[in-house]
């Protein structure tokens, strides 16, 4: 209801299938207004007979008698008859009618696709969206996670799957629902047509956190998503020697966190979280759960499953001092 109100009041939301920002939506969009038009319709029409009925004097002749036989007026019956059958065949033709605009809607949105678009693999996980560009040389393919940068006006396709159970990947704004199927790749056409972020959602249910399993696609103009692409296929940076964040680095490098997280450019390989090399680069934590800030990386690295019980990353049994050292690490990393 807020959200339908902040579209009435002219403000910009950023999850709404009714405020298309790209093609594919924007079919959507037209398909949403015009179910939204029959139903309202056929509910007033429906509201209307029901007052009318209520209000409406009973007689006599309305009420047979309980003890003598049902008087039947032939002409009164016939005219009931056709009434009735003229509104199922009004419910049944509006049924198909509404079948048909479905289905076209669902072909026109597949006859978008490109043979030049940016490929993008997207990957769900218990609870966060693993992000791969592709190239085809190893050392320009990136990772990310949760923030999926794409070029605005370029048709681009999302190549799906997942690790663990069925997700859902749902920008509204942007496209309609497609489900990531573990063992199943499909290939989901998207585009932008103006810069903005846009915030996505799992929209299947796939365990405790599924709520806490958003997501955010940035749509930027070609130079700056190139800009973004580059500093992103970059290795992270080196902590200054003697620095707090090259402390953090040797306890990141010597606690559990090594196991999970990839860091490019250091030891740190682990393939179970978010890669890290680039985290300080991004707008929020833990699957869009919490803004990207110092109190918020404080609270995620001391004890995650405050935030965010069931998730995969334990609870870590550290000083104060080395989790200040850590958390300034992970913020070096932009
Ligand atoms: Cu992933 Cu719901």
């Amino acid at each position: 209801m807020i959200r339908l109100f902040a579209f009435w009041a002219g403000t910009f939301n950023d999850h709404s299938v009714t405020e298309a920002m790209g093609r594919q939506a924007a079919v959507i969009a037209h398909e949403w207004w015009f179910f939204f038009a029959v139903c309202t319709t056929v509910f007033i029409i429906t509201m209307l007979f029901l007052a009318r009925a209520l209000m409406k004097r009973r007689t006599v002749e309305d009420v047979p008698l309980a003890t003598g036989p049902a008087v039947l007026d032939p002409r009164r019956e016939r005219t009931l008859t056709i009434a009735v059958s003229s509104a199922m065949g009004v419910t049944v033709v509006t049924l198909f009618v509404l079948l048909f605009v479905s289905i076209s809607t669902g072909a026109s949105i597949r006859h978008f696709n490109s043979k030049n678009a940016v490929t993008i693999q997207v990957m769900g996980h218990q609870w966060w969206w693993h992000v791969i560009y592709q190239n085809t040389a190893a050392s320009e393919t990136l990772q990310t996670a949760n923030e999926i940068h794409i070029p605005v006006g370029k048709p681009v396709v999302i190549l799906t799957s997942s690790n663990d159970v069925i997700h859902s990947f749902w920008v509204p704004n942007i496209t309609g629902k497609r489900d990531l199927i573990p063992g199943y790749s499909t290939a989901l056409w998207i585009q932008a047509d103006k810069p903005g972020r846009f915030r996505g959602q799992c929209a299947e249910f796939c365990g405790h956190q599924h709520a806490h399993m958003a997501f955010y696609i940035v749509a930027q103009e070609q130079n700056d998503f190139d800009a973004w692409e580059r500093a992103q296929i970059n290795p992270a940076v080196t902590p200054a020697p003697g620095s707090l964040q090259e402390k953090g680095m040797q306890k990141f490098m010597a606690g559990p966190c090594v196991m999970c997280h990839t860091i490019r450019g250091t030891d740190a390989g682990g393939a179970v979280g978010p890669d890290l090399t680039h985290v300080a680069s991004r707008s929020t934590i833990a699957a869009g759960t919490l803004d990207f800030n110092h109190e918020n990386l404080l609270k995620w690295v001391r004890n995650s499953q405050d935030i965010k019980p069931g998730n995969k990353m334990p609870a870590m049994q550290i000083t104060d001092d080395d989790l200040n050292a850590i958390v300034a690490y992970l913020e070096s990393l932009k």
